[in-house]
């Protein structure tokens, strides 16, 4: 039985992941800041062999206890999902330097931090791979305006995953960010394109099938190759 560790569980994106890979019959590790108020989280417990964990992916010490605490475990997927959108001060004309620091922290920093801790668990599987949620409002193709520190946090996370792919590829590790579509959840907005079930639907096969030669590009969650 594969086991797939997603940080940000409690809800949106991460909750659906959660939900797909546990009626696929995987053991799901999933993190949040606050599992004992994560309730949709908690009601997964039916669903399958879920175990729940405490992860505040900006504090180092939050990260080395998870490790510690899955010493000696494989773990085939990791999901790089936490993330946040960062305040509306986000223009040329109104910055919030505070908020942008933050966002990089979460968005950038932590998912290489947590892949670093984690890296043990994902030598000890068959076929590891690490997967980065990161957006195409990162890709640097794209010409669109505003949002700073989103798009960079975003841009600067997809060249820590390609950097981290040619460092473990010796490893056999597979790693990649991807986009998962503009999504109808907290942060997406009720306008978004696409429900959650369509991304994570698309996020799972995508993880299930993923092969050594697409390590270290960057992938939408229908399958489709995205622009750096
Ligand atoms: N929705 C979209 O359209 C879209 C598009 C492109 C990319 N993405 C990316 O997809 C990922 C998930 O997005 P979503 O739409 O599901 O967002 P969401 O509904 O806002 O959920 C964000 C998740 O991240 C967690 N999180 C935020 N900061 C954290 C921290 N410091 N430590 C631990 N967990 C933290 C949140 O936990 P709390 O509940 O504790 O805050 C929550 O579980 C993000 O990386 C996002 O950038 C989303």
């Amino acid at each position: 039985m594969e086991t797939v560790l997603i940080t940000g569980a409690n809800r949106g994106i991460g909750l659906a992941l959660t939900e797909v890979f546990l009626a696929q019959g995987k053991r799901v590790i999933a993190t949040c800041r606050q599992p004992e108020a994560a309730s949709a989280l908690q009601a997964l417990h039916s669903q399958g062999e879920l175990t729940i964990l405490p992860l505040e992916v900006t504090a180092a010490a939050s990260i080395s206890e998870l490790a510690t605490s899955l010493q000696g475990q494989a773990i085939d997927i990791v999901f790089n999902n936490a993330g946040v959108l960062g305040g509306e001060q986000q223009s040329v004309d109104e910055m919030d330097i505070a908020d942008w620091a933050n966002v990089l922290a979460i968005n950038t920093i932590a998912p290489f931090q947590l892949s670093v801790a984690l890296k043990p668990n994902l030598l000890l599987s068959k076929r590891p791979r690490l997967i980065t949620i990161s957006s195409s409002m990162g890709s640097l193709a794209g010409t669109s305006t505003n949002m700073y520190s989103y798009r960079s946090s975003k841009a600067a996370v997809n060249k820590v995953m390609q950097v981290l792919s040619n460092e473990w590829a010796a490893d056999g590790i597979i790693v990649c960010p991807v986009h998962p579509g503009w999504v109808r959840t907290d942060m997406g907005g009720a306008d978004a394109d696409i429900s959650v079930e369509e991304s994570t639907s698309g996020l799972v096969a995508l993880a299930n099938n993923l092969t050594a030669a697409q390590s270290g590009r960057f992938w939408s969650y229908d399958g489709e190759e995205l622009p750096w």
